[in-house]
């Protein structure tokens, strides 16, 4: 795979090793990757530094609309299509809230954050950059949602605010894939669940993971990218895993 790359939400965990990934394959990508505080991202910024000419980082908070819009500004002055869009950024737990195991610890304000950040991003995101979509290669909108978001799936229950925001994410995945298919019938819109995988999102719950399932993000990054090398048109609007296998929602 190669060409144009846009990775929302770049600065650490799964988004850092796609970015890295991206840079790193033969073919070479050119790439876009947006963090919320690109001068406090530094790992990310000791990246665009060995990557002066391939790697450019804009800023994104996907809770502030107004961040994307001038995201897509900056990028339409330099080019005029992309060829992969990854969303990456996700919240499971944070300041003064944590997953829900039953439902008196159902809290709107963490409900809505977490809302926020999995299921509204995604859909803003491409709000602001199907633009760059609309040519005639071959092209993929993808966003890291997870394996709890199937609702045929959910079998423990629980964790209400993530959970119901990965479903949301999914089904606006479908939908805007039908809405592009019309526009830019190349382009392919997916759900990827990465595994579960070692970052900070995944560090308060790996005690229960058996070590041989707790993927790395360097491995877990490399099987997504060979599971969007391998997509095809019919595969769009669906979410996979990182192995390849289809999620039923
Ligand atoms: N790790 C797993 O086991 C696992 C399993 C299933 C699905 N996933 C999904 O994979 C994705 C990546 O997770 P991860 O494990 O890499 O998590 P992570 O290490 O906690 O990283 C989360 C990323 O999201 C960004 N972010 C949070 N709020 C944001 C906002 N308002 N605007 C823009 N960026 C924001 C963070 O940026 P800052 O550095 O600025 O906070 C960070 O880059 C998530 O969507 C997650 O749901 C992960």
């Amino acid at each position: 795979m190669n060409g144009i790359a846009f990775v929302q939400g770049a600065s650490r965990g799964l988004g850092l090793a796609l970015t890295r990934q991206l840079l790193a394959e033969p073919a070479g990508h050119r790439v876009f990757a947006s963090c919320r505080e690109p001068t406090r991202a530094t790992e990310l910024g000791a990246l665009a530094a060995e990557y002066p000419d391939r790697l450019c980082l804009v800023e994104i908070d996907v809770t502030r609309e107004e961040t994307i819009s001038a995201a897509a500004e900056e990028l339409g002055q330099q080019v005029d299509r992309l060829h992969l869009v990854i969303n990456v950024a996700g919240v499971l737990h944070g300041p003064g809230f944590a997953p829900e195991k039953k439902l008196d610890h159902v809290d709107p304000r963490a409900l809505r954050a977490v809302f926020e950040v999995n299921a509204f991003g995604p859909l803003l995101v491409a709000k602001h950059l199907h633009r760059f979509l609309r040519h005639g290669e071959r092209s993929i909108f993808a966003s890291l949602s997870a394996r709890i978001g199937s609702i045929s799936d959910n079998r423990l229950g629980g964790w209400y605010a993530y959970r119901g925001s990965k479903a949301a994410q999914n089904m606006f995945t479908k939908t805007l894939s039908i809405e592009l298919g019309r526009v830019a019938p190349r382009a392919i819109v997916v759900g990827l669940h990465p595994g579960t995988v070692d970052t900070d999102l995944s560090k308060p719950f790996q005690s229960n993971v058996p070590k041989a399932q707790l993927l790395s993000p360097h491995r877990s990054a490399a099987s997504l990218l060979s599971v969007l090398d391998g997509l095809s048109h019919e595969d769009t609007g669906k979410v996979f895993d990182f192995r390849g296998e289809e999620i039923s929602p």
